[in-house]
């Protein structure tokens, strides 16, 4: 995963339980020294410790954890990539956008980068259906972010999560309900 997602995290817990939280949970579960770039890959296994590591130290469940990562996540990445987030006029246009504009636009700007499969469809005015697929399973992290792109827009949006590779199906099903 990239230095940037990385950078997402540490962001995070340091405004939410400090500096100190955040280099013992390096220290734990990083190489010595270990300071993040962006545009370079780190190995995922690294991500999902730090994670686990949060989990633990906030006694939360995982899934928790990474719901709430996508969710200050999608804040994070859209500061920083501005002329990416910014082409969008509503939550309901950039959610149509994931796979062909906006992660399309990070395969510019990062050298090959590992991103999911995202589609997603209208299906009235209040509920638009997305499949999700990676190799990752980051199904809750991805909800997480659309929480943050629909706070982002201030839309209300609840979702619903009836398929889920966690629980063998080949991609997770997402029923978005907006206000
Ligand atoms: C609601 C909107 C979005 C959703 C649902 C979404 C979903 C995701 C997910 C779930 C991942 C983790 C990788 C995986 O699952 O395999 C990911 C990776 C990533 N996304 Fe998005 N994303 C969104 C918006 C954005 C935006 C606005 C940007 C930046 C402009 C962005 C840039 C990236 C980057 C850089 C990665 C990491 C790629 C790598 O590690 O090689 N995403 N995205």
């Amino acid at each position: 995963m990239r230095g940037v997602i990385f950078r997402g995290l540490e962001e995070l817990v340091v405004e939410a339980i400090g500096m100190q939280a955040w280099d013992e949970l390096l220290e734990a579960h990083a190489p010595e020294g270990r300071v993040y770039v962006s545009p370079t890959s780190y190995p995922d296994a690294e991500l999902f410790a730090l994670a686990q590591g949060v989990a633990d130290k906030l006694n939360k469940p995982l899934t928790d954890v990474l719901a709430i990562f996508g969710q200050s996540l999608f804040g994070f990445l859209a500061e920083k990539h501005k002329g990416i987030s910014s082409k969008f006029a509503s939550f309901e246009e950039l959610v149509l956008s994931i796979d062909s504009v906006i992660h399309m636009e990070v395969k510019k700007l990062y050298d090959e980068p590992n991103l999911p499969s995202i589609s997603a469809i209208v299906k009235d005015d209040k509920t638009i259906v997305l499949e999700y697929c990676s190799n990752r399973k980051l199904c809750f992290c991805a909800e997480g972010l659309l929480y943050g792109a629909a706070q982002f827009y201030s839309r209300k949006l609840t979702i619903e999560h009836p398929q889920c590779m966690h629980s063998g199906a080949e991609h997770c099903v997402l029923i978005l309900h907006l206000d």
